[in-house]
């Protein structure tokens, strides 16, 4: 079994091997979307209220009692604390009242495992680009059990940040990545070029695997600005999709850059913007072009769930990693 509380998805879910039992899920998006961003008080009290209900809910549509497990996973961070604290506080009592060993797990790791429940074991070597609303990396997974590093991330905004900021500007609600990515469909990628971050030679030195998406933003609010000022029309869609072709060209290019540089041959996409339309698309192309494997799972997993943290700890149960130490921390900056 699997525990997410990182943000403002309760998740549980239940994996036997690599294959999915449970996936419940309960979200308090709605309680954020008119403050515009998630507020942690809201989500912990949230998580709070939930947490009890959905472990029942998976363990009731997975068909097992608490007894049955072989280990209860939990995100132990990155995130935001007192939503963390739900989780690990949670797993800690399940795991002490029943002896099922308990394993505190990176976020990020989960968001790469998950892949794993629809397309099988991870050929390592492997890169992972995680796109999400609090990160934006490159990571290296040398052994999903054990040894996975970042290569670089973003300096600013993550990019479902950018995603969810660059919605509000065009006043699509939250969390706008989905809305930007439907709305793009109908528009111009070409109708303007927006700046792509940290893409200059004079990036390459220190910043050749990392992302910067606050000068984008700024830039998609100045054009919009700019255009009212002149008391014309802002054409959403157009500028939709030139915004998501500057945020998917550099996630994509820095993705095949640093699969190249290390000689690995996998490229796996995780997090809530792994679900985009035009991402998943020019990666293929990209990935193709290169001669590299692309995977990814299916939106609905690309997004904070229950299942990656248990498809995690269903990895680290079959390859023999130890449990943790039960007075193990929720560590809100865990990289
Ligand atoms: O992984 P996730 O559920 O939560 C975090 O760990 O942050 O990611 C949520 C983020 C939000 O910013 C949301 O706008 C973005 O993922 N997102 C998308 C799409 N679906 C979700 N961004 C772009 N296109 C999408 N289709
Ligand atoms: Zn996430």
């Amino acid at each position: 079994m699997g525990i997410e509380t990182s943000c403002d998805e309760t998740g549980v879910g239940i994996v036997r091997g690599h294959e999915l039992l449970a996936d419940a899920i309960a979200s308090s998006v709605d309680e954020h979307a008119r403050f515009g961003g998630v507020v942690p008080e809201v989500a912990s009290r949230a998580h709070l209220e939930a947490m009890v209900p959905t472990v029942q809910r998976a363990l009731d549509d997975a068909g097992v009692t608490l007894a049955d497990l072989d280990g209860i996973a939990v995100t132990a961070g990155p995130g935001l604390a007192g939503a963390l604290m739900v989780g690990v506080g949670a797993a800690k009592a399940y795991s002490i009242a029943t002896g099922v060993p308990i394993y505190g797990v990176n976020h990020l790791s989960a968001h790469i495992a998950v892949d794993t429940l629809e397309n099988g074991p991870i050929p390592e070597p492997a890169i992972g680009l995680l796109v999400s609303g609090g990160h934006s990396t490159i990571m290296m997974v040398e052994d999903l059990a054990g040894k996975v590093t970042q290569l670089g991330a973003s300096i600013d905004d993550a990019a479902g940040e950018a995603f969810d900021k660059v919605a509000r500007l065009l006043g699509l609600p939250f969390p706008g990545g989905p809305y930007i990515d439907r709305a793009a469909k109908e528009g111009d990628r070409r109708f303007v070029e927006f700046p792509r971050g940290l893409s200059a030679a004079k990036d390459q030195e220190h910043h050749r695997y990392d992302f910067s998406f606050s000068g984008l933003k700024t830039a998609v609010a100045r054009w919009i600005e700019a255009r009212r000022a002149d008391g014309e029309d802002v054409p959403v869609n157009d500028v939709a999709a030139a915004f998501q072709e500057a945020v998917c060209d550099v996630l994509t290019r820095k993705a095949i850059l640093a699969a190249k540089e290390h000689g690995v041959e996998t490229i796996l996409l995780g997090g809530g913007v792994a679900a985009n339309s035009r991402l998943r698309a020019l990666a293929t192309e990209r990935a193709e072009a290169a001669g590299l494997t692309l995977r990814y799972p299916r939106p609905k997993l690309c997004t904070d769930n229950g299942a990656m943290v248990a498809a995690l700890g269903s990895h680290l149960v079959a390859a023999g990693v130890a449990p943790s130490v039960i007075d193990f921390p929720a560590n809100s900056s865990m990289d």
